[in-house]
């Protein structure tokens, strides 16, 4: 597995492989690889003939109130992992690398990023969309993996694709979780021991959901009031949001008519966790 730093040595590599006829899966992540990246990466292994895994903490989708400089690193599990999971190449570039100083173009949409994470961080997936956009140019992918553990994310993703006629499918991918149902995520390592365990409320809120959801529900607001009652009931937890939504336009719906996406995120002390569940009927 190669390890590169520059955008050309990306495109050179990749240039090669596309004479020799090969097929190209792209990961993107932001690093701390855990088994949810596994599943992505392993996936497109399964897909393409070659893998790129990008490595890049974006700073363009971070707001200054957020995470940003505490997020957690560790390079070197990152490649141990990759190379496990048989990725060809892992591409870990500075931000001066991704960003000219006087870059001023972005991708930026009118739709879909309006709810959910959108509302709580305005400026969040225009960093998202931007980014992607530039990954997906520099490897040249064929494919691109993302997780619905992000589902909005892989709306917007999925939209961008469409709109602007970029030449890669984009492949959604379940959701990991841990065994008592907590969804893998970098950010669960800021968790205590006690938050820890009150982060088990956003996925027994996602049963609950889905439970109710099965027996013929049909009011949104009976089920995400409901979810919301199980969260509140837990003194660690603070509701950012509980919303559902249609999938994939990301618009709030009254009446349930599948398939609609059911979202949350929750502060867990100071930690912002998210999970959800698509009910596709
Ligand atoms: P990051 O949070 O590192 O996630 C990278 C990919 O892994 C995303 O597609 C995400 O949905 C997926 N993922 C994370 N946890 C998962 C889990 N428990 N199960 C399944 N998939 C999971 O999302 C980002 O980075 C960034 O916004 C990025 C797309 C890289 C752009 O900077």
């Amino acid at each position: 597995m190669k390890i590169a730093y520059t955008v050309e040595d990306v495109k050179s590599q990749v240039r090669q492989w596309k004479k020799e006829g090969l097929t190209v899966g792209l990961v993107p992540t932001m690093g701390y690889l855990h088994e949810g990246h596994e599943s992505l990466i392993k996936r497109a292994v399964a897909e393409n003939d070659r893998v790129v895994v990008s490595v890049f903490l974006n700073p363009t989708q971070f707001a200054p109130n957020e995470d940003l400089a505490s997020y957690p690193r560790d390079f070197e599990a990152d490649t141990k992992l990759c190379e496990g999971a048989g990725a060809a190449l892992v591409f870990h570039p500075e931000p001066s690398e991704m960003y000219a100083e006087d870059a001023c173009t972005f991708v930026d949409m009118t739709a879909v990023t309006k709810e959910l994470c959108g509302k709580s961080r305005p400026i969040h997936f225009r960093g998202v969309c931007t980014v992607v956009n530039k990954l997906m140019n520099i490897s040249m992918a064929d494919r691109a993996y993302f997780g619905q553990k992000d589902a909005q994310q892989l709306a917007v993703i999925r939209r961008m694709v469409r709109d602007l006629n970029m030449n890669v499918e984009v492949v959604g991918c379940p959701i990991i979780r841990e065994a008592d149902g907590l969804a893998k995520s970098s950010r669960n390592t800021y968790l205590s021991e006690e938050e820890r365990k009150a982060g088990l409320v956003l996925s027994q809120a996602v049963k609950l959901g889905q439970k109710l959801v099965a027996e013929g529900e049909k009011s949104a607001a009976a089920v995400t009031g409901a979810m919301s009652e199980l969260i509140s009931a837990e003194p660690l937890a603070k509701i950012d949001y509980v919303s559902m939504v249609s999938w994939d336009s990301i618009e709030p719906v009254e009446t349930i008519e599948a398939p609609v996406l059911v979202a949350m995120a929750v502060y867990i002390g100071k930690t912002r966790l998210i999970d959800n569940f698509i009910y596709e009927g």
